[in-house]
């Protein structure tokens, strides 16, 4: 049994502004009033844990504790089955390149010259995308929830409409990659969609039914 979130405010435990407007949108029906890193005062801790859910957990916990109100994290990233689930965790550093910037298509050339370096074909590759959402109480309790969404890899990257990893990610049952479909349609289908799915379905809709 999870335990219901009863609360009416909830910190969104994210710098990232497109992120918070997001998952305000989604949980609106159920909270009176959000708040975000700009709003109150608290630091993003450093990601020590080796799993999605361990990182999601350490960032609730963290922000729960720091501002005394209940908070919701997320932890997410590209895993390939061939690279015994990397770049996993550390999805979003294969993106820094030499000169310490972030790039999306070196890291998804870093992908492919992975598997062809392990003798693998790197087209067709099985991958994943993970989400793993954690709700945190001041008091410590966490329940976490997860998402996943199966595919096969495509080179060369096709699409613009995603980020990260979205143009060599083809989910299964699907023609296009995550970079051509529409973000709604992705947004149905997709890791952050499952795991928002599980999380209302386990802590938020039995308090409207
Ligand atoms: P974080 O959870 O915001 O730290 O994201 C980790 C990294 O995973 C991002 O920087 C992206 O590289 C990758 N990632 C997570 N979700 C997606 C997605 O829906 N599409 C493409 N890349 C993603």
């Amino acid at each position: 049994m999870h335990r219901l979130f009863e609360e009416k405010e909830l910190v969104v435990a994210t710098h990232n502004a497109g992120k918070a407007k997001e998952i305000a949108a989604l949980l609106g029906p159920f909270i009176s009033r959000f708040y975000t890193a700009n709003d109150l005062d608290f630091p993003e801790p450093e990601e020590t844990e080796d799993s999605f859910v361990g990182n999601a957990a350490l960032k609730a916990l963290s922000a729960a504790q720091y501002t005394g109100k209940a908070a919701l994290a997320d932890d997410s990233g590209f895993c390939v089955e061939a690279l015994d689930g990397a770049p996993g965790i550390y999805s979003a550093r294969w993106a820094e390149n030499e000169h310490g910037e972030r790039d999306f298509n070196y890291a998804m050339e870093r992908v492919r010259q992975a598997l062809v370096d392990k003798g693998v074909e790197a087209q067709g590759a099985k991958a994943s995308f993970v989400c793993v959402l954690s709700l945190a109480w001041p008091d410590g309790h966490v329940e976490s929830f997860e998402g996943r969404v199966h595919g096969q890899l495509c080179f060369p990257p096709r699409g613009d409409k995603g980020f990260g990893y979205d143009p060599i990610f083809v989910p299964d049952g699907y023609e296009q990659s995550f970079a051509e479909i529409d973000s709604q349609e992705k947004q149905a289908i997709s890791h952050r969609g499952k795991a928002f799915e599980a999380m209302i379905a386990g802590c938020f809709k039995a308090l409207v039914a």
